[in-house]
């Protein structure tokens, strides 16, 4: 799977080791945003990831910052995009199931790194549900808005 690995400073060393560990299971990984803990917006890593996805480079991403919150809000203002921010496998597994995320959002504040990783496995492995109920609720992410 081709998959796009961001992170702001504070999800630097989370998101390093998080993609040597793919690498190492065979996925070919691109490492976006912060090259050291020196800072580094977190918006930007956002920025690069929705657009590795939108662009096609990239068939799913992981997105790391201290609280795994703020790169989830920037990455989910690009249409197309549905970043999900969890912190155990069954949401990884429903946000793939029923919100058919595309990017994996962590808080390398808030999850060891065992937990990242077993997340973020979770969220590899789990396919979208392709049930007319979940289809119906995906399209209307990207609808329009009301107000
Ligand atoms: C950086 O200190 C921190 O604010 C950032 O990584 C993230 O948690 C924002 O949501």
């Amino acid at each position: 799977m081709k998959l796009a690995v961001g992170a702001d400073h504070a999800g630097f060393d989370l998101a390093s080791s998080l993609a040597d560990w793919l690498r190492g299971l065979g996925h070919e990984v691109v490492q976006l945003g912060a090259t050291s803990t020196e800072r580094y917006d977190y918006p930007d890593a956002s920025d690069l990831v929705a657009c590795h996805i939108l662009g096609g480079q990239a068939d799913l991403g992981v997105l790391v910052c201290g609280t795994g919150i703020g790169v989830s809000i920037r990455a989910n203002r690009y249409p197309g995009v549905r970043a999900a921010e969890c912190t155990s496998t069954t949401m990884a597994e429903l946000a793939r199931g029923h919100n058919h995320a595309n990017v994996l959002c962590l808080g390398s504040r808030i999850l060891s790194p065992d937990e990242a990783k077993q997340i973020t496995a979770r969220f590899l492995e789990s396919p979208e549900d392709p049930g007319d109920r979940h289809v119906k609720r995906v399209g209307k992410l990207d609808a329009e808005r009301v107000c």
